[in-house]
């Protein structure tokens, strides 16, 4: 426990502190994986939206945000254990929200930990869902062909999924989408109607299914039984959605997931319009929404 008093600082990070901030959400996450490529992804995408906080330079604390233009996603705020409760936690979301204010971002949306949804409400943050975590145990691959109408991204199809995708997610996410399509193209599936058009969307990441997008279940069930074919990280993937999504929890648990934890889904400012409770079936994570 520290007792002498803290000078703290809340600034960007680079990617030298790449591994010190994954030590300390590992710890303050009580997380047995690493959140490496969660963090290089911020450091891609919008390295100006996640700050660390530093006492006598180690960073000791760590907090992610992306602005989408229509709303930004608050996520991965963790404090070293050794020094919570000290006001560090309040300090970086002081610091993320002052960003959010200055480039007037009309609304923010987070997913929290019981735990830590008084801190939020502090900042005028208001429940209006519940985000439920999924995973799978143990589950034998069900590698099968593509059906006709599923087919990995092609790179010339981005701009097509992106127009489609806007107005489901709500906002644009051009630069996201392409980061996991760069990640691993054979790991991103699109779905096509009778008249080509695309109809729905899935991401196998390596420990998460998500993004995952769909205009009617029965695309929604093609595509995980698509993405199902590929392995993961401990063979466990997880599966973030809106407790209202109702398809979506039907669907995962024909497909053996089980529940596994609520997070309180919070927002502040204007309520944005989007298809969380229905064509949603799966976040790309809880930090990036
Ligand atoms: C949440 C967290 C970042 C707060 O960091 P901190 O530096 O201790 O925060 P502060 O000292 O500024 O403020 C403590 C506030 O956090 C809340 N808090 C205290 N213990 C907490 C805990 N174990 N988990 C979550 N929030 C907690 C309290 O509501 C307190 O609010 P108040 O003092 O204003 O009433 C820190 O507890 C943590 O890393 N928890 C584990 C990871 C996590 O849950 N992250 C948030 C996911 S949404």
């Amino acid at each position: 426990m520290v007792s002498r008093h803290l000078i703290i600082v809340i600034e960007n990070f680079d990617p030298k502190d790449v591994g010190a901030i994954d030590d300390v959400l590992r710890r303050s996450y009580d997380a047995d994986h690493s959140f490496r490529s969660q963090i290089e992804r911020y450091l891609l995408l919008q390295p100006d939206g996640s700050f660390v906080a530093r006492e006598n330079r180690r960073v000791v604390g760590f907090g992610a945000s992306i602005d989408y233009g229509a709303f930004s996603y608050i996520g991965l705020i963790g404090t070293d254990p050794n020094f919570q409760n000290r006001g560090i936690g309040h300090m970086i979301v002081d610091k993320i929200l002052k960003r959010l204010d200055e480039r007037k971002c009309p609304a923010a949306l987070l997913d929290a930990r019981p735990a830590a949804a008084p801190l939020y409400q502090q900042y005028g943050f208001v429940e209006e869902d519940l985000t439920d975590v999924f995973t799978r145990k143990n589950m034998p691959l069900t590698k099968t062909e593509h059906p006709q109408n599923i087919a990995t991204l092609a790179r010339e199809e981005i701009s097509e999924l992106e127009s489609f995708d806007h107005p489901i997610f709500g906002a644009q996410r051009r630069d996201l989408i392409l980061s996991f399509w760069k990640d691993d193209p054979k790991r991103f599936l699109v779905s096509r109607d009778s008249l080509g058009r695309i109809d729905g969307y899935i991401v196998a990441q390596r420990r998460r299914i998500g993004p995952w997008i769909a205009t009617s279940e029965i695309v929604a069930e093609r595509l995980l039984s698509q993405a199902l074919g590929f392995s993961f990280e401990n063979e466990e993937p997880i599966v973030f959605v809106s407790r209202s999504n109702n398809e979506a929890r039907d669907l995962l648990g024909g497909f053996g997931f089980e529940f596994q934890r609520t997070l309180r889904h919070m927002r502040r400012g204007r309520k944005v319009k989007r298809e969380r409770r229905t064509k949603i079936y799966g976040q790309a994570s809880l930090g990036l929404g």
